[in-house]
């Protein structure tokens, strides 16, 4: 590699700019519109930060950092073209670990040069603190996001997994991480506290997220991204790079916004969804007899065509379904000749339907559905009382009315769902009466008022927008 060597004045300003860019990457994901560049703009804050970077006099050898940004690069090349929209949570998950940590093993490389002094830097208390913090937050986002990705990919039971005494073993974990932290704080002379507490951390994360149920993952997910966005920042401060500074700090920060957004669409306080243990169970057949039993009517595409055509206003609902059969040009499709027809039509839109934030929003504005026709829950619930037909594609749990219940064993007890029962008529589409991912019955498939059309959402839509159009 040249020797490009830029003056400190230099790097400062390249980095400032590279965070300028990653502010205003942040700033734009907020509405679909300006999101694609927005990712543009964090891409090229990213080249910069890295460019910038391989410039810095203390590297050592370049063979290695080349070798691992083109294996990296083309691992995560290939997971971007291969990986399903469906299967992104479990992509993040990965990406969160391995982000914890690599910063707490990096911190711990820069901990062990320095001890050598073969380092520039000097292990003082900014050092130390920052190391701890990376240890400790780092060892718990990596193991704790692979339980997290057994969980999602199946490889591990989504149910909770409580057993008694888990708390005070939490608790002894999390106190010697303190007395670990403290020991390296007051005693920099040696890596073995740092060694030690990367242990315990990794053992207090499998703990921590060993017992939160698979209906909980996005939110634990998120609040595991966020920590690794702090590991990143502890790293930054070990390493007086400013850069990594402010961009794990942006991370930790948008991490923690995320987690407190889905945790209140889902009606949890955060320590409830952490330590109460609730999760995904699964229906039995018994009880799903009880709340089915006779009550469910079927009907096909030309029925439900027949009552859209007679509509004033149709509400789409879209959930994990959607997503699954890829229906969303169909919607469209079936969107445009109704308003041919003179028929309103409109989305809502519950922040946790699918399988990731925003999963819903992205599908339609991928099928060109006018962003003004997306409404956010609290803007779509009052509409529905005036409402003639929604449509449920593909939704469940968040249209599921046993969510108002206050039974705690109710998995989604207390999550405010789309009141898509108060509609005149709701017509459901879905292939079976098969549980959502809380696995448990719907009362909705059985309410009065509900029809269902069994099958693929991608072919029901279009066999319903087949049928108007002939009427
Ligand atoms: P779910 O409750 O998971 O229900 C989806 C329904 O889609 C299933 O009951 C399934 O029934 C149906 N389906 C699957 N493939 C289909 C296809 N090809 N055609 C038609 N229907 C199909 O979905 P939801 O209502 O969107 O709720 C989301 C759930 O996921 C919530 O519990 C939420 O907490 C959780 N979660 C959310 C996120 C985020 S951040 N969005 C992330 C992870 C988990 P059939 O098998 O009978 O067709």
């Amino acid at each position: 590699m040249p020797d490009v060597s830029l003056s400190d004045a230099g790097i400062d300003l390249l980095y400032l700019g590279a965070a300028v860019l990653f502010i205003l990457a942040i700033r734009g994901m907020a509405n679909p519109r300006t999101a694609v560049r927005s990712n543009q703009l964090g891409a090229a804050g990213m080249l910069i930060a890295i460019v910038v970077t391989l410039t810095d006099k203390r590297i050592v050898s370049y063979e290695v950092i080349i070798a691992g940004l083109v294996v990296g690069g083309l691992i995560g090349a290939v997971m971007a073209y291969r990986v399903a929209v469906s299967s992104i949570p479990q992509v993040v998950a990965v990406f969160n670990g391995f982000g914890g940590g690599a910063s707490a093993l990096a911190v711990g490389a820069a901990l062990e040069e320095a001890l050598k002094g073969t380092h520039f830097e000097e292990v003082d208390l900014q050092f130390t603190v920052a190391a701890a913090a990376s240890a400790l937050i780092g060892g718990v986002s990596l193991t704790g996001s692979a339980i997290a990705f057994g969980k999602l990919q199946g490889l591990i039971g989504e149910r909770p997994l409580l057993f008694p005494g888990r708390h005070i073993v939490n608790a002894t974990l999390a106190a010697i991480c303190l007395a670990l932290s403290a020991w390296l704080i007051a005693d920099p002379s040696s890596s073995l506290p740092f060694w030690l507490l990367v242990g315990t951390a990794s053992a207090l994360g499998l703990m921590l997220v060993l017992p939160i149920g698979g209906a909980d993952m996005p939110v634990v997910i998120s609040l595991l991204n966020a920590y690794s966005g702090i590991a990143a920042a502890g790293h930054g401060w070990v390493l007086n790079n400013s850069v990594l500074i402010i961009a794990g700090s942006l991370v930790g920060a948008a991490g923690f916004i995320l987690t407190a957004i889905m945790s209140r669409a889902m009606n949890r306080s955060l320590l409830n969804i952490m330590f109460a243990g609730v999760g995904a169970v699964t229906a039995s057949e018994e009880e799903s007899d009880e709340v089915y039993a006779g009550r469910v009517k079927a009907a096909s595409p030309d029925e439900v065509a027949m009552l859209m055509d007679g509509a004033r206003r149709v509400v789409v609902a879209p959930g994990y379904g959607m997503a699954v059969a890829q229906a969303q040009h169909a919607v469209h499709d079936m969107m445009s000749v109704l308003e041919s027809k003179g028929v309103e039509v409109e989305f809502a839109v519950h922040p946790v339907a699918g399988r990731m934030p925003g999963h819903m929003n992205v599908l339609l504005a991928e099928a060109n559905i006018p962003y003004d026709k997306l409404k956010e829950m609290d803007e779509a619930n009052p509409t529905f009382r005036e409402t003639d037909v929604v449509l449920v594609i593909g939704a469940n749990d968040v249209v599921n009315p046993m969510a108002r219940e206050s039974d705690p064993s109710v998995p989604i007890a207390g999550m405010p769902i789309l009141d898509v029962d108060q509609a005149q008529v709701v017509v459901i589409i879905k292939r079976s009466l098969a549980a959502g991912f809380a696995g448990i019955p719907n009362p909705l498939f059985a309410a009065d008022n509900a029809l269902m059309l069994f099958g693929d959402a991608k072919q029901m839509v279009a066999e319903l927008t087949a049928a108007l159009k002939e009427m």
